[in-house]
């Protein structure tokens, strides 16, 4: 593990514009930042110091991550507060410290560079690791259990929807065929077998062969997707009205959720047939950004990971009652990876979604 300091080591996406859409939410006494996604705590950071009466709540279900944010925030002494819990638990995280809404909210979703880094979690196609790839290294299943249980088709899918792989079915099948030699433990071995599996005019114009398949594992093993499709919605609920969100999202699924949810909070829900609106029905979302944004030319330059983000936020505009945002949460399997079709979790749309990349 490297020994620099921790925020030397991560360049937090979008930050200054992150800063502009959510502080103007915190300037009051006593202010509460919820940083759904703390890492380590580059984003937290610049909010606490932009936003001098605010407390921020960091929530992350990666322990050290927590750690080596507390670090860097220790100068803000109890304005800061770590909380180690899975992001779709933060109404519950919050009422257990007595707080009941939240005025920003920030996901910045996915896998930190912290933990690409980290060679012996297995996130890294080019490092040799254990298949892990938990965010939360006390539970759940590996990704060597996921290459060496799953069926055929259920690799194929997740292959196809979470990496956006061309070949998928290939790599599926030699996947099957190789784990029936023997269980896949390490990282190298599947690597190698990607070099082999994905044609090698494909290797020459789409990247490393392994990053697509790496990312698919990644979002399977931590259940990325339908945790987020549940997180969001109850994040909504928190906010009173003039407090605001932003979401970073990295892949095209993720950013489909979350465009749905804003979307729909943005739009009036006045069946088409009513001469008039009620007022039950009026937005009580108003979008802060046009379409999603991306990171500039010379950010991403910086820093390879700002180029597949997609940004979007939105502020509260009014009142819907207990529970705000709860309209768009759709009944899901809790605890597990995402099994279901991908397009159920992010919901079935006409809208075409834009290919993001993946995480480098
Ligand atoms: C991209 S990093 C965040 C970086 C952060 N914005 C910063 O400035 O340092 C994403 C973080 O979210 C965490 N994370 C991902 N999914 C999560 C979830 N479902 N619940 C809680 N934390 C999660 C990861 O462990 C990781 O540390």
């Amino acid at each position: 593990m490297t020994q620099r300091p921790t925020a030397e080591r991560h360049i937090p996406v979008m930050r200054e514009r992150i800063v502009e859409l959510l502080a103007p939410a915190l300037q009051h006494e006593g202010a509460v930042y919820v940083d759904g996604t703390l890492g380590m705590g580059g984003h937290t950071e610049a909010i606490l110091a932009a936003c001098p009466g605010a407390i921020a709540v960091g929530i992350d279900r990666d322990t050290e991550a927590l750690t080596l944010a507390g670090e860097r925030l220790a100068g803000f002494g109890d304005r800061f507060v770590p909380v180690h819990a899975v992001y779709d638990q933060i109404p519950q995280a919050l009422a257990e410290r007595g707080i009941r809404e939240a005025h920003a909210i920030l996901f910045d979703l996915g896998v930190s560079s912290l933990q690409l880094d980290e060679s012996e979690r297995g996130f890294a196609y080019r490092m040799d690791a254990p298949l892990d790839m938990r965010m939360d290294q006390s539970q759940g299943q590996t990704a060597a259990d996921v290459l060496n249980t799953y069926e055929l088709r259920d690799l194929e899918v997740i292959l196809r929807d979470f990496g956006e792989e061309r070949f998928a079915r290939k790599i599926a099948r030699a996947l099957v065929a190789e784990r029936d030699k023997e269980p896949f433990t390490n990282s190298a071995r599947l690597v190698e077998l990607l070099q082999r599996v994905v044609p090698a005019a494909s290797q020459r114009s789409g990247g490393h062969p392994a990053k697509r398949t790496f990312q698919a594992l990644r979002i399977e093993v931590n259940a990325e997707l339908s945790v987020w499709a549940d997180a969001l919605p109850a994040a909504l609920g928190l906010l009173p009205v003039g407090g605001r969100i932003a979401v970073l999202s990295y892949h095209s699924l993720e950013d489909r959720i979350t465009k749905r949810a804003l979307v729909a909070g943005s739009t009036s829900s006045a069946p088409p047939e009513l001469p008039f609106e009620l007022p039950e029905h009026r937005p009580w979302l108003k979008l802060l950004t046009r379409g999603a944004e991306k990171a500039g030319e010379a950010e991403t330059a910086l820093n390879p990971r700002a180029a597949s983000v997609r940004l979007r936020a939105a502020e509260r505009t009014r009142d819907t009652g207990a529970g705000a945002g709860q309209e768009s949460a759709k009944p899901l399997r809790k605890g597990g990876a995402d099994r279901r079709n991908p397009s159920e979790i992010a919901g079935n749309t006409d809208e075409t979604t834009t290919k993001m990349g993946e995480n480098p």
